[in-house]
């Protein structure tokens, strides 16, 4: 053996001596090269309106369980109520469930998503609600038949697994979850999928009354995401005369964009006879023969029937939460009229599998579906990101992971 072999020995020697020996503390935190971390980040509301990044073990996974690399997440209105009420008691919590991230480790009995494509590792997913057997259940009919609420990762109390929720790292998706493989859809998109649903949704109950056409005059109430989204599927579907209806003019602008023919502002109308005039102006001296209700006020609701005609069709689907009661004359704005009015909350697991079609459709022609997405905030500044969605500067507001 010549000097100049041995050398390269020892090299080799201690270079394969400082691979196994590299402490743990210099590997990152979030794998870049494609490992899993012994921990993950998870942002803990441990108080109202504060948010912690805590550090968890990624637990052992059940045959059953799927373990996710979170990419983003969208703030949902129920996430604000939480972050500034925590109406529904979960505090300290995980938030986040309108997520999306890469399978990176899968139970040896998974196999197939909820609606039986093919699930493996470093596909795409989103997750829906914790309940498995059928896909025509809605939280809805659950409630109806009171048989209990179905649960969603990101409203889960905390428990010793710790990554329920999707402002996170990592998240477990546990066994009799519903997942779905949404590999064929792009970041954004996958972040919306979840308010998508909800339009969806409140189309298809829309379509029961069967006044909803595709020549239909649709009046939209609310320009936020969720009216916004409403317009884009109904501009998708093939529905061409829709006026929308807001405060603010920025969002109505959008709403041209997203498919809106006309908007009213209604600041510009004194009283709500004028605002009516403005409506049926819009569609060329018509009331709408259909109207979506996309706002959370009060008003909003006693105000909407005088924008439909006789005969017309309402569906109602702002007052996900209690958001007061309204006052209608039932003889003038029912009775008389014979309105057909439908409510809707939130979707059923079909809703889930259209929506993936429905945002192919809508960019296919052309609707700036990702322009919802506002703001971006990296999981470190989660505190910031829910700030700026109280202030209501934006619209749709997404976590997307460093
Ligand atoms: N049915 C469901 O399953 C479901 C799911 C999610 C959200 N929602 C509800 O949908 C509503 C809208 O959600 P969002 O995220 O778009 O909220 P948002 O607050 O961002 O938007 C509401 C919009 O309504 C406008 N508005 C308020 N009062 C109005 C009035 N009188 N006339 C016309 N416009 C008025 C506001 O200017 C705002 O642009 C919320 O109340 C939410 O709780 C329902
Ligand atoms: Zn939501």
């Amino acid at each position: 053996m010549d000097v100049n072999s041995t050398k390269i020995e020892e090299i080799v020697k201690q270079v394969l001596q400082e691979m196994t020996s590299a402490p743990a503390a210099k590997q990152p935190a979030a794998s870049a090269n494609g490992a899993i971390p012994k921990t993950s980040r998870a942002a803990l509301l441990y108080k109202l309106e504060q948010f912690e990044i805590k550090e968890y073990p990624i637990p052992e996974l059940g045959d059953d369980d799927i373990l996710v690399k979170v990419e983003g997440c969208g703030i949902c209105g129920t996430d604000a109520h939480e972050f500034k009420r925590d109406p529904f008691s979960l505090i300290p919590v995980v938030l986040g469930h309108e997520g999306t991230g890469e399978v990176v480790k899968m139970g040896k009995n998974v196999k197939k998503d909820s609606a039986g494509k093919p699930l493996n590792v470093g596909d795409k997913v989103v997750s829906c609600m914790i309940f498995k057997d059928n896909p025509d259940i809605t939280m809805f009919d659950l409630n109806k038949q009171n048989v209990g609420g179905a649960d969603v990762y990101g409203l889960l109390p905390d428990d010793d697994t710790h990554l329920n929720g999707w402002f996170a790292d990592y998240i477990v998706i546990r066994g009799g979850s519903t997942i779905f493989n949404v590999s064929d859809l792009d970041l954004d998109s996958r972040i919306l999928i979840e308010p998508c649903a909800v339009l969806i949704h409140a189309v298809e109950r829309a379509k029961t009354t069967g006044i909803l056409r595709f020549n239909s005059r649709v009046v939209v109430q609310g320009c936020g995401p969720i009216g916004l989204i409403c317009i884009a599927v109904l501009r998708t579907m093939g529905i061409e005369n829709i006026v929308a209806v807001d405060g603010e003019q920025k969002r109505l602008d959008f709403a041209k964009q997203m498919g809106a023919d006309t908007s009213v502002n209604f600041k510009d109308y004194k009283g709500i006879e004028a605002l009516a005039k403005g409506v049926e102006d819009a569609f060329g001296g018509h009331l709408a023969d259909f109207a979506f209700q996309c706002t959370g006020s009060p008003v909003g609701h006693a105000n909407i029937y005088k924008f439909i005609r006789n005969g017309g069709g309402l569906c109602e689907l702002g007052f996900f939460i209690n958001g007061g009661d309204a006052t209608i004359n039932p003889h003038f704005d029912i009775c008389a009229k014979e309105i057909t009015t439908v409510g809707s909350w939130v979707y059923t697991l079909r809703d889930y599998a259209t929506t993936f079609d429905f945002l192919k459709r809508a960019k296919g022609i052309g609707l700036p579906i990702e322009k919802l997405i506002t703001h971006k905030y990296p999981l470190s500044q989660i505190n910031e990101g829910f700030a700026t969605n109280l202030k209501m500067e934006g619209l749709k507001i997404a976590v997307i992971n460093e």
